[in-house]
């Protein structure tokens, strides 16, 4: 496999610095070439060194780094040994090698990620979050007051189409908050997909609800209107379709279906930021529906969530409950007994910038998931995601595969030894021991669970990766 090359001419100058550059810069370049590492060179552009962001993180916090604010204390630190070393590219772990002319001059970059160690996911944080972090630090407004949380919330209900954005501290209470306004409690039952992950249910469990656990669809892996209407009973009270793993749930006749018996449907799109049914994207769809921004998503904040609704008046209640119950218009009264779901500004700055950078995260996500089918296919024994219907518009949020049951631990296993991440799918919730009550018989789930790895998707998988992946399937399955 070609290792990545790229010529001077061509050469991405966030690959590289010079000795004077400010530590600010330097940082803002390690993160955008997603590297988190870049050569530092002279004016002539001779090669002297290079830096990390593990590095300028040490010398940051010891302030090194602050009371000089160009490179001169890494080109120290370094020493010529080193220096020499990394020169002669025998850091065999660097992944980011130079091409030198014979006066030592930098002429390209070569990215060699051969034997680099690959998370299934790692965000994508650029100088944007860079600097919007900074700036909400530096103003000190690190709470939930702040510009950044209402700036977000606007971003990011406009990019999907609603009225009102409510952020929240993560993508479970998100999913609490919004059963809580929709009234749900003890008594009325709250239908979940069998395979997700456990906040979906855990959040009608906080209610005191009854969880209806239903299996999924063989084709697009989530609810149907079919499979939940042969789960309705008089006291369902909600319905939460969860687009897993990127791919819409047939949402359309599920929400009409539930509207149609006055049951409320709150949309868990989680995983599925920027996927569509029927041309509109997911979250438009329920009462209220929910995100999550954990790190491994596709916009992120660290943790963080948000609950989407087009109606004033459900907006108001699940800011009201978010912030204690309490009154907007009258200092410490409590209207009702409320949470503090509250995100901060510091996460909500992280937020607004990586709408910034969405559509090149869902082309990039999709383009790997492309590059690994092209990779594996003809393996025996590999399944890909099987093609949803018309209406189904999917996202890439980790790139999925199907592999024999039996072949999926010594697959992961030989992926770990390769310096590999990859994730086996969810449990169903019928196995998993907190919800044995609700446990139903639920074959399609079983077969996914019992199938399905996740493999890495993120900025760090490049045509080597695909590569490195695709010989641990072969050798394990070939
Ligand atoms: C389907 C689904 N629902 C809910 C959540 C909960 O989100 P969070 O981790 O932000 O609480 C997640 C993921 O983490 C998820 O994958």
């Amino acid at each position: 496999m070609a290792l990545a090359v790229q010529r001077e001419a061509a050469l991405d100058p966030s690959f590289v610095c010079n000795r004077s550059e400010s530590v600010l810069s330097v940082i803002e370049k390690c993160l955008d070439n997603g590297l988190g590492r870049c050569l530092i060179v002279e004016d002539d552009n001779r090669l002297i060194g290079r830096i990390s962001l593990d590095d300028i993180r040490h010398a940051l916090v010891d302030g090194t780094a602050i009371i000089d604010s160009t490179l001169g204390w890494h080109l120290r630190d370094a020493g010529p040994t080193d220096a020499a070393r990394h020169l002669r590219n025998d850091t065999e772990d660097d992944i980011l090698k130079p091409i030198l002319d014979a006066r030592g001059r930098l002429t390209g970059v070569v990215t060699d990620r051969s034997m680099a160690p690959v998370q299934v996911a790692k965000p994508h944080l650029t100088h944007r979050e860079f600097r919007s972090v900074l700036d909400a630090f530096i103003s000190c407004w690190i709470s939930s007051k702040g510009p950044y949380v209402s700036k977000f919330e606007d971003e990011f209900r406009k990019f999907i189409g609603v009225e009102h954005g409510i952020a929240v501290s993560n993508g479970t209470v998100a999913l609490h908050l919004a059963l809580v306004a929709l009234g749900v409690g003890p008594g009325d039952e709250v239908i979940v997909p069998d395979l997700t992950f456990a906040a979906t249910i855990n959040a009608v469990l906080y209610c005191g609800a009854t969880p209806v656990i239903v299996d999924v669809d063989p084709t697009t892996w989530c609810l149907t209107r079919k499979l939940v209407e042969g789960a309705c009973t008089s006291r369902t009270k909600a319905i939460i379709p969860v687009h897993l793993y990127g791919r819409p749930a047939e949402i359309g006749p599920i929400t009409r279906f539930a509207k149609s018996r006055g049951i409320a449907v709150i949309e868990d799109c989680a995983e599925a930021h920027g996927a569509r049914y029927a041309g509109r994207p997911v979250g438009q769809f329920g009462d209220i529906n929910c995100f999550s921004f954990y790190a491994n998503k596709i916009v992120t904040t660290g943790e963080g969530g948000m609950c989407l609704t087009d109606s004033d008046e459900l907006a108001s209640t699940l800011r009201l409950l978010r912030d204690h119950g309490m009154s907007p218009d009258r200092s410490y009264w409590h209207e009702r007994v409320g949470y503090n779901y509250r995100i901060t500004n510091l996460q909500a700055a992280i937020g607004e910038s990586q709408l910034w950078q969405i559509e090149t995260t869902l082309r990039r996500n999709a383009s790997i998931a492309a590059h690994y089918r092209e990779a594996l296919r003809g393996i025996p024994g590999i399944r890909f995601p099987p093609t949803l219907p018309d209406e189904c518009d999917p996202v890439v949020w980790l790139a999925c595969v199907q592999v024999p049951a039996d072949k999926r631990l010594p697959i992961m296993h030989a992926a770990y030894q390769a310096g590999i991440e990859m994730r086996p799918f969810f449990h169903p919730l019928s196995a998993l021991p907190p919800y044995s009550k609700y446990a139903r018989a639920c074959p399609v789930s079983d077969e996914l669970a019992a199938t399905g790895i996740n493999l890495p998707t993120s900025n760090a998988v490049d045509d080597q990766v695909v590569a490195r992946v695709a010989r641990v399937f072969h050798e394990v399955l070939s």
